[in-house]
């Protein structure tokens, strides 16, 4: 685990409950870090006691010593971070976790969020595009205004907006038999919807073919409190630091 100060480069507003922040991450070696993983930022002034807890932040992107974190000033340390403007630094463990793994022979990819889940995906897109994968990317926003931006993705990306969870779902069988791997960040509520739609679409889920990005409470972030605990074949694991990324076939209790 590695403790940091990054300085913040720059601070967009994508939608009015929306931002990207970037920091230089000029320190970070090429190959360092992996889609789906994340860093724990320390969301207050170090002397300040609120914000308590550090907020587990997937990586967005990271390029040529940017690295991009979305974040949605409706919750209290987000809204702190919503505040910062270039040449601030930030307090921040990692890369931490396990990201997800791409296949070295390109094929197709499809992405699957629930909303503003689509955060640890879009480095993933970024990879997949530049080593030759066809990517669909499917996400849901209840309205147009709060869906994530086209612009900021690459135009090699196919990318559609549902406006509901069942339109998200509906599109999916056709998607799921074109796919040569699913990665998805949907609450682990969904995670039996998902394999069961794979079983529907292509008869049965083989291990490799989807990973699901553990959308729970990383509280300590450094498999210290428990709070991230996932059933597993394995045995019970932690989200924080045996994922967030997991196998759909490793994960158990659905
Ligand atoms: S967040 Fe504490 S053990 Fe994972």
């Amino acid at each position: 685990m590695k403790q940091r100060r990054l300085l913040v480069l720059d601070n967009q507003r994508l939608r009015p409950a929306l931002h990207s922040l970037s920091l230089n991450a000029a320190e970070l070696e090429p190959g360092a870090w992996a889609p789906g993983q994340f860093l724990h930022v320390l969301c207050r002034e170090p002397e300040a006691h609120s914000p308590f807890l550090r907020r587990a932040m997937p990586i967005h992107r990271l390029d040529a010593g940017r690295l991009d974190l979305l974040v949605r000033p409706d919750e209290l340390g987000h809204a702190w971070l919503a505040r910062r403007r270039a040449g601030d630094a930030l307090d921040v463990l990692g890369p931490l976790g396990r990201g997800f793994d791409l296949p070295g022979t390109p094929g197709h990819l499809l992405l699957v969020a629930r909303g503003l889940g689509i955060a640890p995906l879009v480095g993933l897109a970024d990879q997949a595009v530049a080593h030759g994968w066809a990517v669909t990317l499917l996400a849901t926003a209840t309205r147009p205004a709060d869906a994530y931006p086209a612009a900021q993705l690459s135009p090699a990306i196919e990318y559609q907006v549902c406006p509901t969870d069942a339109a998200l779902w509906d599109c999916t069988p056709a998607a799921l038999a074109w796919a040569d791997m699913v990665a998805a960040a949907v609450p682990p509520a969904e995670w039996l919807p998902l394999r069961q739609r794979i079983e529907a679409a292509r008869l049965t889920l083989v291990s490799g073919f989807a990973q699901v990005w553990a959308d729970v409470p990383l509280a300590c972030g450094v498999g210290r409190c428990g709070a991230c605990a996932i059933e597993t074949t394995r045995g019970w694991r932690h989200a924080c630091s045996d994922g967030p990324v997991f196998d759909l076939t490793e994960v158990t209790g659905l």
